[in-house]
């Protein structure tokens, strides 16, 4: 049986090589919880051969978890989940180059400081480069030493920011972040023309207007929050590079958009 054991792994990783290489960036997150959904399919399924009630089990928990958190990843993006899964139709699949250039300014950590002091209301928008910088404590600091200002600061969660559901979240409430001033995208993204300074911490796809004006773009249609509406837009990251997705910004090249580079929990310091 082992000619054909080989010849079914073979076409397998041809089928799954395939099938993961026409999905377009922005839908990756969507294709790995899918994946994860069909590890546990299988196990349910040796389950069955074997008559092992606890692989069954087991397997349908794995299965059915990765199929909901799929069915919910691809709602919060404004995908429809059998597109992503029939290999990205509906979707251009691949990241296009830069799509608007431009003057960036860039600001210093003080001038950011004095900036947001000045400022009577301010978001944050944590993304993956604060997790990836382990930014949260300072960034919760801020956040107290504003608030005891009288400033209004909250933050903003997207709900595929960083790297897994949920990740922003679990990070600001690790650095002891009151749950009432963490909101969801659809609480406050009608609050960013009233507000005066938006921090964008590490973030990147999820703040990218490219989302609502460039219909060719691999992140077309996933909502997004929209800082660029907002008095001024600070993004703190190391360069120009793009996030996830693979897309440039437009963001960064906007009059109200200041850049403040360098590895977020430096600045944030
Ligand atoms: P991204 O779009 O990935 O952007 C993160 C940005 O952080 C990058 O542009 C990077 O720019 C910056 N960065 C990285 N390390 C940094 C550091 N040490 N200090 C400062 N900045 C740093 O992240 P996002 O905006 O959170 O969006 C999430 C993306 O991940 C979406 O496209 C989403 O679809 C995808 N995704 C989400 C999930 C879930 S379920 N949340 C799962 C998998 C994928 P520099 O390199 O210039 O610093």
């Amino acid at each position: 049986g082992l000619t054909p054991l080989l010849l079914m792994t073979l076409l397998a990783m041809i089928f799954g090589i395939h099938m993961v290489l026409a999905i377009g960036g922005a839908d990756m997150p969507v294709v790995i919880s899918m994946l994860n959904s069909y590890s546990g399919w299988a196990a349910a399924a040796t389950g069955f051969m074997l008559s092992n009630d606890l692989l069954i089990v087991v397997g349908a928990l794995v299965g059915s978890s990765g199929a909901i958190l799929s069915y919910i990843m691809c709602r919060a993006m404004n995908r429809r989940f059998l597109s992503v899964i029939l290999g990205g139709f509906g979707t251009t699949g691949v990241a296009k180059g830069p799509t608007e250039q431009g003057e960036v300014t860039a600001l210093t950590g003080s001038e950011t400081a004095l900036l947001l002091k000045s400022a009577s209301s301010v978001i944050v928008v944590p993304g993956y480069g604060m997790a990836v910088a382990h930014a949260q404590h300072s960034v919760s600091s801020v956040v107290a030493l504003l608030r005891d200002k009288g400033i209004n600061a909250r933050f903003a969660i997207h709900p595929v920011a960083g790297r897994m559901p949920g990740h922003m979240n679990v990070l600001l409430a690790e650095a002891k972040v009151p749950y009432d001033i963490v909101l969801e995208m659809d609480e406050i993204n009608n609050e960013f023309p009233d507000t005066d300074a938006v921090l964008v911490i590490g973030a990147n796809d999820i703040v990218n207007p490219a989302a609502q004006t460039e219909p060719d773009s691999p992140i077309a249609g996933m909502p997004v929050l929209e800082v660029w509406k907002s008095g001024t837009v600070i993004v703190m990251k190391r360069s120009m590079a793009t996030g996830y997705a693979g897309v440039d910004n437009p963001l960064f090249y906007r009059d109200n958009t200041r850049m403040l580079f360098g590895d977020a929990k430096a600045s944030v310091e």
